[in-house]
């Protein structure tokens, strides 16, 4: 690996879930290495994420997630300028776990540590994607544990339009999956599943909420799930689990592409962006895209690689704080239910 004078080398970590990640990146776009050891597998066996499981799998794994990036990157520490870790929202053992790794990092190599808030490095993923990618724009942020729109004026600058007043997407989405035996993660399932289905099979409600709402709520659409699959076993009907996935996420996904460009629309905008998990649905870009061209919006769609929790993300992130001079003490704390825009 060559590094001119100027160049930037950001070594992230995240660990705020289920996946132990480490990334090296250059200037905030280039990533060099993006190592993700996914607990899946474990989780799956209990039907969601078990924080005591996932924190101690985050202790067995980060030494050699960290030393696989190094070397994927062909970098030493001595080549990175800052240690960037997500310090929040997330479990608390879990985060506790990068915080720590990250922390002992800054201190041994006198490196500048950087905390990342997790969903800024969600959308952080769209500048690595489209490397010129650049703020104003409006992000619709969906994950296992948020769904947010956004209006990101300038880099580290953000303002929540709206926001889940119940479950996140990601959520609806593991928890219908469950409804219909489809198991855990539940996203991946119900959109593989929903390509087979009549999306028009069953009418499930939209939720708009109030007008000028661009809060989302989820959890009436995953109980409709849940009524309409019990009515249907009770009267010794069989259920179409294919149609029941294209029904329900046509209505998660008709509302998040209505909200969405509605909000690029109110902040004169010309150009969205998607993160999360959620955002590599195949429905949800395809539905965004069509309305995106409709309305003469660039959308910015990041690979489903970079969709799902990665180190990457965070290495993007942590750049436009280092370049704009915020550095973090030893004393950083992790921060569970940390707001974005908040430090
Ligand atoms: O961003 P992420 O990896 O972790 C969080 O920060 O929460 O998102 C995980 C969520 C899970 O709820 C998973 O079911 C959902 O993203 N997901 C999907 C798809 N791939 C992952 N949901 C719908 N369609 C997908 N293809
Ligand atoms: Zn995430």
């Amino acid at each position: 690996m060559t590094k001119c004078k100027d160049d930037i080398l950001i070594l992230a970590i995240e660990s705020s879930c289920d996946e132990t990640a480490a990334a090296v990146v250059k200037n905030g776009r280039e990533v060099l290495s993006n190592i993700i050891s996914s607990q899946i597998d474990l989780h799956k066996l209990y039907g969601g994420v078990v924080p005591e499981i996932a924190s101690r799998k985050h202790v067995e794994n980060i030494d050699a997630v960290i030393k696989e990036a190094l070397k994927e990157s062909d970098t030493t520490f001595d080549d990175i300028d800052a240690i960037a870790v997500t310090y929040g929202p997330g479990l608390v053992g879990a985060l506790l776990v990068g915080l720590a790794e990250a922390k002992a990092l800054a201190y041994a190599l006198k490196k500048p540590l950087i905390g990342v808030h997790h969903i800024e490095g969600h959308i952080s993923a769209n500048y690595i994607q489209n490397k010129d990618f650049k703020p104003p724009y409006v992000a619709l942020v969906v994950s296992g544990g948020h769904s947010h729109l956004v209006y990101v004026e300038d880099y580290g600058k953000y303002e929540i339009m709206g926001h889940t007043r119940d479950d996140a997407a990601g959520e609806a989405y593991d928890k219908v999956a469950r409804v219909i035996g489809m198991g855990y993660p539940g996203g991946p399932k119900i959109d593989k599943a929903a390509k087979l289905g009549n999306p028009n099979a069953i009418q499930f409600p939209r939720v708009f909420l109030e007008e000028d709402s661009y809060d989302f709520s989820f959890s009436g659409l995953k109980s409709a799930v849940l009524n309409y699959v019990n009515k249907e076993k009770m009267m010794g009907n069989e259920i179409v689990p294919e149609d029941v996935a294209a029904s329900f996420q046509k209505s998660v996904v008709e509302v998040l592409v209505a909200k969405t460009i509605k909000a690029a629309k109110e902040k004169g905008v010309d150009k969205v962006a998607i993160a999360g998990g959620v955002a590599s649905n195949t429905a949800l870009r395809e539905a965004l895209t069509k309305a995106c061209e409709e309305n003469n919006i660039y959308l910015s769609i990041p690979s489903p690689i970079l969709c799902t929790d990665n180190a990457a993300m965070i290495g993007s992130a942590a750049y436009y704080e280092y370049i704009n001079g915020i550095r973090d003490g030893l004393d950083l704390n992790a921060v569970p239910g940390l707001k974005l825009g908040q430090r």
